[in-house]
């Protein structure tokens, strides 16, 4: 008895509580309206003393879907996450302007301290990456006559330091195996489908780096180069100091065969690079003609030959459209081009 009644009380207090909390929310929403309601009428009476009131309805419709839709707020609230992320451009993945903007992760993997190398080394790769990419390389105008005609101008491909990832390790030199790229023994990519990965240590064997080609697992993405092969100052050392071992590298990342197509007169599967017999070395002499079918001037300075550095110095309009291919829709780095 007493229970019930105690019941009853609480029932009627929150009652009373309810209708007075409708009542103020009430108030409140209908001051607001008459507010804009004023407003509204003074744009309008500034604008034409005869315009009949216009409204449009779709605020007051999307209030009635979302007490209709209990899943629409959801949608919505990732429509304004993808918005607000579109907005701020926070150094995602993104096509800008025409132009591809490739945020990089610098992974440092150092045995001594000279290998740690310093931000200045890294700024200088990143900067070597931009002026051949966007051919503003000072000697991109060594290209031969014979080869102007299929020089590749801009590739509207650039690069943009995103972060940069230190560790120490015991491993004085790593193979070719990736041990570089797993956690254990190394340092894990960073988002990999929407940036760049390059490591940067000591490769065994004189190798100067490696890529993997687009299609491979996003855990070992990216690329690697050597310390002694990064950039163009600090650690870099003739004859791989302009930061083409990442020119090159980067070029099969975005799906570029070596120029003489990894056999003697082989297919780099593009059509505007002639055939070489195998891979030239150090600077060869202007002129150096293949003895493969018509016997063409070798394109000894592609970047995606093996020539030093100083001896490189384009990529060929073919070799642009082959690369920005990738980043097409249903292209294997489609998620590097997303705004
Ligand atoms: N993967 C090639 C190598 O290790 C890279 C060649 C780069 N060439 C250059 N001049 N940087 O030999
Ligand atoms: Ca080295
Ligand atoms: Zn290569």
């Amino acid at each position: 008895m007493l229970k019930n009644l105690k019941l009853t009380i609480m029932k009627k207090t929150l009652l009373l509580f309810l209708a007075s909390a409708f009542f103020i929310v009430g108030c409140k929403k209908n001051e607001l309206s008459d507010e804009n309601e004023l407003l509204t009428q003074k744009a309008i009476t500034n604008f034409s003393e005869n315009t009949p009131v216009r409204k449009c309805a779709s605020y007051e419709v999307l209030q009635q879907q979302l007490k209709d839709d209990p899943t629409l707020s959801a949608r919505l609230k990732a429509i304004e996450d993808f918005t607000e992320k579109y907005i701020n451009r926070k150094l995602e993945a993104r096509l800008v302007n025409g132009v591809y903007e490739i945020p990089v992760v610098v992974n440092v993997l150092y045995n001594t301290t000279a290998q740690n190398i310093s931000l200045t080394q890294i700024n200088s790769q990143i900067a070597a990456l931009n002026a051949d990419y966007s051919a503003s390389n000072s000697d991109y105008a060594l290209t031969p006559s014979i080869f102007q005609n299929v020089q590749s101008g801009n590739t509207n491909i650039r690069f943009v330091l995103d972060a940069i990832v230190r560790k120490s390790t015991t491993t004085k030199s790593f193979s070719t195996n990736d041990a570089m790229k797993k956690s254990s023994t190394g340092i894990a990519p960073s988002s990999p489908t929407t940036k760049l990965n390059i490591w940067c240590c000591n490769l065994s064997n004189g190798i100067l780096g490696y890529a993997q080609f687009p299609g491979g697992a996003s855990s070992t993405d990216g690329v690697v180069i050597d310390d002694n092969a990064f950039g163009t100052t600090g650690t870099a050392t003739a004859p791989f100091n302009k930061g083409r071992t990442a020119t090159h590298e980067v070029g099969h990342w975005l799906n570029l065969r070596h120029i003489w197509g990894d056999a003697t007169c082989g297919s780099d599967l593009v059509n505007d690079t002639p055939l070489h017999n195998v891979a030239n070395y150090g600077c060869p002499a202007a002129g150096h003609k293949s003895t493969c079918t018509g016997t063409p001037v070798e394109m000894t300075m592609n970047y995606m030959d093996y020539t030093d550095d100083v001896c490189m110095y384009m990529f060929t309009a073919g070799q642009k459209t082959r690369m920005l291919a990738v980043f097409a829709a249903g292209g294997p780095r489609n998620s590097f081009a997303q705004p």
